[in-house]
């Protein structure tokens, strides 16, 4: 399985954002890029920095984010929505951008309505980042290799390390929706980013080349496109 990973390694998140870029580009140059996956975090930040100084240009691309809290809205810095404005949306114009609507008042239709979305429009790239523990977009550990766009359970693991984002004393909500495991496998090419000691263990499991639904990331294994990119030297 470990055939299907293309492991890149550097030696930081500016090498490792240049790296991304350059798929993004080819991709792009070569038409093959029409609906793109975006993610969130601190792993993206140098990636979507890389993206906004350059030419690249997104106005044929629609976008689809992995996720969002429920009940922050768009304009609260906290949401997933108004980073996605910060680092990117507000820099680069895409054809249409999506990302679940964290204050629907039905979270169930809205998860419906969302992968109804992304299965009319099949996403040729999905950009990933990981959790501590291994989590891929906010599907937890355990959460089923089936699973589409749901409502999700934070795990204190993420709460305890996504809360030191949080400002203005908000209380990090512990619901979010999320894309499933199998919303994001269907992407035809998947870019896993992930820097810094803390995403050893993941790195660790997705290189033993065991699928654990303990460790999310590992269901890339049954993925016939991936790259890794990391600065992590695991053996
Ligand atoms: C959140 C997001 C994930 C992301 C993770 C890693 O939990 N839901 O999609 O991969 O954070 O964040 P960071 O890049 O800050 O380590």
């Amino acid at each position: 399985m470990m055939e299907n990973l293309q492991w890149i390694t550097v030696s930081g998140p500016e090498e490792g954002a240049k790296e991304v870029y350059s798929i993004i580009e080819e991709e792009l140059r070569n038409n093959r890029l029409q609906v793109l996956g975006l993610a969130t975090g601190s792993t993206m930040i140098p990636v979507y920095e890389e993206w906004t100084d350059s030419n690249l240009d997104f106005s044929q691309v629609t976008a689809f984010n992995l996720d969002e809290y429920v009940g922050i809205d768009a304009d609260n810095p906290n949401s997933y929505a108004y980073f996605m404005k910060e680092h990117l949306f507000n820099k680069k114009q895409f054809k249409e951008t999506h990302i679940p609507n964290g204050m629907a008042d039905d979270l169930d239709k809205e998860c419906q309505r969302y992968e109804e979305e992304l299965n009319a429009h099949p996403l040729d790239i999905q950009l990933l980042g990981v959790g501590e523990n291994g989590h891929i977009a906010f599907n937890e550990p355990g959460t089923s290799p089936e699973s589409v766009t749901h409502v999700a359970t934070l795990t204190d693991s993420t709460l305890g390390v996504n809360s030191q984002y949080f400002e203005n004393d908000d209380k990090i909500p512990n619901i979010a929706l999320t894309m499933g495991i199998s919303s994001i496998m269907k992407s035809k090419k998947l870019i896993m980013v992930a820097f810094g000691e803390k995403k050893r263990a993941a790195m660790e499991k997705l290189k033993s080349g065991e699928v654990t639904t303990d460790w999310p990331i590992t269901k890339l294994l049954r993925h016939n496109d991936v790259v890794v990119i990391t600065d992590l030297k695991v053996d």
